[in-house]
């Protein structure tokens, strides 16, 4: 009769393995991640899994409670100290005695809750950089004079398998002492993903320590967004953010480029903010999840090209002017205190790669998180900002560029723009008949044609139009008729309409007449035209690079495509035609490409790889990039059409 079947969910590895091999040692064996600290002991508690109990007719398994073992005093005696949920066991101490479905808790599960209106709940599969393991070390002998560090790793080498170990230098002093504060029995934190490839002991502590954090961070030009999350569990325990100090050195990345060229201490004020911020970040986590900052081993970071290279200390002034060069574009490994991150004195600090000049680290982690690499449709991927980050591409092949949209879509350079805040139009609908506006605002919980409006906005204020309403205005105001496909205001609507102002010789629309006016002029539609035909011609350039007319799906990241309404973007022509349900705002993709890149470092393989193999567009020297630019200044295109939107 043949071994038992053991399958493990959710991977799917399976395998054959004698009767009384310990689930742990099967899992290993497979490849398949299952934490412990303790190794083996029964005292950490990291290796739970479950049964599950059915036949699983694909796998030909039938799995029962009965073919695990029961449990042994070591398991019961951590149940009673510890507690174990319910059909959770100890892999470390359960035997194999027949066929078995087991069941590997995955608690990283990103979904809507930390992803704003994330396309799908995900799974990421856990496979830290660090790793904590316990071990007894022999005392010292007169008659065998090694040293304590060298019996620790011969222990670590003998318990756990770690060869070649390296420790971090800031130990050595400590090590006689956390060594006999434990009466010999340790905790090592083992990094596994030096540049060095050696291991790295990275923290130690005085017996059982059980738990380790990291941290996944986006340095937005805005907003700095983060994770606190649990390496061994997987679990995010506290996420939060904060806006980017250097706004006082310039709204956007341009200004702060200029900045730096203009004052001589430039690059150090903003470095030394951003590391600030992210610091009293770090604080406010840890306090939330009840965390010692200094249990933060390990930290993962994106952000664009400018962000990047501010946050590391090094000058962006490269970065402002052709070709754009970036100091470095690939992965970055450094201890955190070098980069005044004040975290654990062994943490380290890992940077996705760039893309490109204007394409960065977190266009990389957008990338690994939504995976067009990793299928067959075409999708894109754009990241609207300042400058818009587009990536393009399948399995076969992808292709990456940025686009200068200008701040336009944020709700700068409009007459009546303003960020999205209390106060700010975020809805607009237009009567085709009568030309009269409804709209919401942000605040309001009503539109302004519902009982209760005007009291309530009389609270909050009416003060202005944020990016999301100023695509849908200028596309409402197309659709009725009172701009042209040329985005030109229609004087002549001025007879039918008190709404329609003229104003010189040009003409513009009056959405709101309150305490403030809030027009939308002539000027107004021409920014947003300029905006979305360089988006558009970006997009375009991407598409012709890979001879294809149309694609299979498109993800919004950032903010500014959480709040737009697809059906809208496609009306004025900001992104091509493509079935709107295939069209979806992810939130702060680069964010989760950072957690992926925490919780498992293979994905940081998987990210590096990638990034050197997708093809970089540089939209300035693509003569193309003009006449593309030039058909998309009409509304929506002047030769491109959109059949799925009439659809
Ligand atoms: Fe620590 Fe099982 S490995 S309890």
């Amino acid at each position: 009769k043949s071994d038992p079947l053991v399958l493990f969910m959710p991977s799917g590895k399976r395998g054959r393995f004698p009767v009384g091999t310990p689930v742990l040692d099967a899992a290993r064996s497979l490849g398949v991640y299952v934490e412990s600290v303790c190794g083996g002991r029964a005292t950490c508690g990291r290796c739970q899994v479950s049964v599950q109990e059915g036949s699983f007719a694909k796998h030909k398994i039938i799995s029962s409670l009965d073919h695990i073992s029961v449990k042994g005093p070591k398991e019961e005696r951590y149940e009673s100290i510890r507690g174990l949920p319910d059909g959770r066991r100890l892999s470390c101490s359960s035997q194999i005695l027949g066929d078995l479905v087991i069941d590997v808790p995955q608690d990283t599960v990103i979904n809507a809750q930390v992803v704003r209106k994330a396309a799908s709940d995900r799974v990421i599969e856990r496979n830290a950089a660090i790793q904590l393991c316990y071990v007894e070390v022999d005392e010292p002998d007169m008659h065998k004079p090694l040293g304590d560090l060298d019996r620790l790793k011969v222990m670590l080498e003998k318990d756990w398998g770690w060869k070649d170990l390296l420790i971090a230098p800031h130990l050595i002093p400590q090590i006689q002492g956390i060594l006999r504060k434990g009466n010999w029995g340790v905790t090592a934190a083992i990094h596994r993903d030096m540049d060095s490839s050696r291991p790295f002991i990275v923290g130690l502590w005085p017996g059982l320590k059980n738990e380790a954090y990291g941290i996944a961070c986006d340095i937005g030009s805005t907003t700095i967004a983060m994770h606190l999350v649990s390496l061994l569990s997987g679990r995010i325990v506290a996420s939060s953010g904060t806006s980017n100090p250097q706004i006082r050195f310039g709204e956007d990345l341009m200004s702060r480029v200029s900045y730096v060229m203009m004052n001589p201490d430039g690059r150090e004020a903003m470095t030394k903010a951003v590391r600030e911020a992210i610091n009293v970040l770090i604080g406010k986590v840890c306090a939330e999840g009840e965390v010692d900052r200094h249990d933060i081993l390990d930290m993962v970071f994106v952000g664009n090209p400018i962000m990047h290279h501010l946050f590391l200390g090094i000058d962006p002034t490269e970065l402002g002017q052709a070709p754009f060069a970036l100091a470095v574009s690939g992965a970055l490994q450094y201890w955190a205190h070098e980069i005044d991150i004040d975290v654990n004195r062994g943490a380290r600090l890992y940077m996705l790669p760039c893309i490109a000049g204007h394409v960065g680290a977190d266009a990389a982690g957008a990338t690994l998180a939504e995976g067009p690499y990793r299928q067959d449709r075409m999708m894109l991927l754009v990241d609207v900002g300042t400058n818009a980050e587009i990536v393009l591409g399948n399995k076969d092949r992808v292709v990456a560029a940025s686009s200068p949209t200008g701040p336009a879509f944020e709700g700068a350079e409009i007459s009546s723009g303003q960020r999205a805040a209390p106060g700010a139009i975020e809805r607009v609908r237009i009567d085709p008949e009568t030309l009269e506006p409804k709209f919401r605002v942000i605040g309001v919980d009503k539109w302004s044609d519902e009982e209760g409006f005007a009291e309530a906005a009389t609270a909050v204020g009416v003060t202005g139009i944020c990016g999301s309403a100023i695509i849908e205005v200028v596309a409402e105001m197309y659709l009725c008729g009172i701009i042209s496909e040329d985005g030109v205001v229609d004087g002549g609507m001025a007879a039918r309409s008190p709404r329609i102002l003229q104003n010189g010789r040009t003409f513009s629309y009056l959405l709101h007449d309150g305490d403030q006016r809030i027009t939308v002029t002539q000027n107004d539609v021409r920014a947003i035209q300029l905006a979305k035909a360089a988006l558009y011609a970006g997009i375009k350039l991407l598409m012709e690079k890979l001879d294809i007319e149309h694609v299979d799906t498109i993800r919004f990241a950032g903010a500014f495509g959480s709040f737009i309404d697809p059906k809208y973007a496609m009306v004025l022509g900001l992104i091509p035609d493509c079935d709107l349900s295939e069209v979806k705002a992810v939130g702060n993709a680069a964010g989760t490409g950072a957690l992926m890149a925490l919780l498992n470092r293979g994905h940081r393989r998987e990210i590096e790889q990638t990034v050197s193999k997708i093809e970089k567009i540089e939209t300035a020297l693509e003569s193309k990039f003009q006449e593309h630019f030039v058909y998309a200044m009409a509304l929506p295109n002047k030769v491109d059409t959109f059949p799925k939107l009439s659809a």
